[in-house]
């Protein structure tokens, strides 16, 4: 089977900052752009320009900078909108606008006031207007993810026929269930007339946990770009984790679904934004959570100190975390113990372990985490190690 490139489309600027406290300013904004084309993404959704005079600023200076990536702006589907977007992306070696428009019943009724075919001239308008400024347009169809499929299928025709470049079908809500998403792409792929000439973007939220899962339906069934976060960063539950996807197409390469991304920048990217939104990332978040390599359990344990794929799927060194992690806490056996004992200098025989190891559990049992100092400790004051280490 050939192989494909998956576009990766980092939104953590524009959708990720929408998260609450998350507000950057443009000095942070482009120490991240710098980061995100360090870790290889495709596109930078820079910002909505029309919405801020300070988001303005931050998208037309990240296009100043970004040398590889496209930088993306987004806008309604608004005249308006699209001139300030161009406007902001003057100066952008590869710039996109992303507009786009509700097409959920739902959004049409009560969002627009309006009806379907309204809904497909004003996407087609706007595609239009936006390819006067820019070769490369994304349309979005907002709430596609609850748009009965066959009317998005003429949403989309119209936005190609427009010149659309790219078609981004997100699943706003997060409402669907990946059989759904990947069955929704899948019609797109093969009911859209004109479907060649432009890509399908999955843009996934996280409201039932689904959204990592959902866009991985939705490329093995076709789309060509997803759009992804930091950390899972974004309105409400978040949007989909760049990290997650990324290692989910590296650990199973049969799928022949490849990505620019370089993983070993991963961690460091995670801990720059992490650091400028404020927000800190889950101890148990997949990839880049503070105990996504560290292991706690003695049966477990025992198991990476004979080798480590016993219970890792990912070399932490793959994402840029320097090694696992074995955590003393009073699950822990005798051979963690022996390991992180010689980690620190202390190669003991088995008459001292057997000793120590006592007072290492007692210890244990008052305290959650057993460091090296208190490892230290518990050795030079075990009266074995004393008698052998004199005799
Ligand atoms: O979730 C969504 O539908 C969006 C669009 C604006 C692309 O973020
Ligand atoms: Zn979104």
């Amino acid at each position: 089977m050939a192989q494909s490139q998956i576009q990766i489309f980092d939104t953590t600027l524009r959708d990720g900052e929408q998260v609450p406290g998350c507000k950057l300013n443009t000095e942070q904004k482009l120490i991240i752009a710098a980061q995100l084309e360090k870790l290889g993404v495709d596109v930078i959704e820079a910002g909505f320009p029309i919405s801020s005079p300070g988001d303005f600023k931050s998208v037309e200076a990240i296009s100043e900078i970004v040398k590889n990536a496209t930088v993306c702006g987004l806008t309604r589907a608004v005249k308006k909108d699209i001139e300030v977007a161009a406007e902001a992306l003057k100066k952008a070696k590869r710039p996109r606008i992303h507009t786009g428009i509700g097409t959920s019943d739902s959004h049409i009724k009560y969002k627009f006031n309006s009806n379907r075919s309204e809904i497909i001239t004003r996407a087609f308008d706007a595609v239009s207007y936006a390819k006067s400024f820019v070769e490369d347009v994304e349309f979005y169809a907002e709430d596609a993810g609850r748009t009965d499929n066959e009317y998005l299928a003429r949403v989309c025709e119209a936005a190609i026929k427009a010149g659309a470049t790219v078609l981004n079908i997100p699943d706003t809500t997060g409402y669907c269930l990946p059989s759904e998403y990947g069955a929704k792409i899948k019609y797109l792929m093969e009911n859209v007339k004109g479907i060649e000439k432009a890509i399908l973007s999955c843009h996934c939220h996280n409201d039932l946990g689904l959204a990592t899962a959902n866009s991985i339906e939705g490329v093995i069934h076709g789309a060509r770009q997803i759009e992804c976060t930091i950390n899972g960063l974004g309105e409400r539950a978040g949007n989909t984790a760049l990290e997650e996807v990324v290692m989910i197409l590296k650990q199973h390469p049969y799928l022949n679904l490849n990505t620019n991304i370089n993983t070993r920048e991963i961690y460091a990217t995670s801990q720059l934004v992490s650091k400028h939104m404020g927000v800190y990332t889950q101890p148990n978040k997949a990839i880049v959570g503070s105990n996504a390599f560290a292991h706690s359990s003695g049966i477990h344990q025992d198991g990476m100190i004979k080798n480590r794929e016993t219970y890792e799927i990912i070399d932490p060194k793959e994402v840029g975390v320097t090694d696992s992690a074995i955590v003393l806490t009073a699950r822990s056996g005798r051979a963690a113990l022996a390991y992180r004992a010689k980690k620190i200098g202390y190669d003991l025989t088995k008459l001292q372990l057997d000793d120590i190891y006592a007072s290492f559990l007692n210890f244990a049992d008052k305290k959650k985490e057993v460091e090296d100092q208190d490892i230290h400790f518990i050795i030079e004051n075990s009266h074995v190690y004393a008698q052998i280490m004199s005799a």
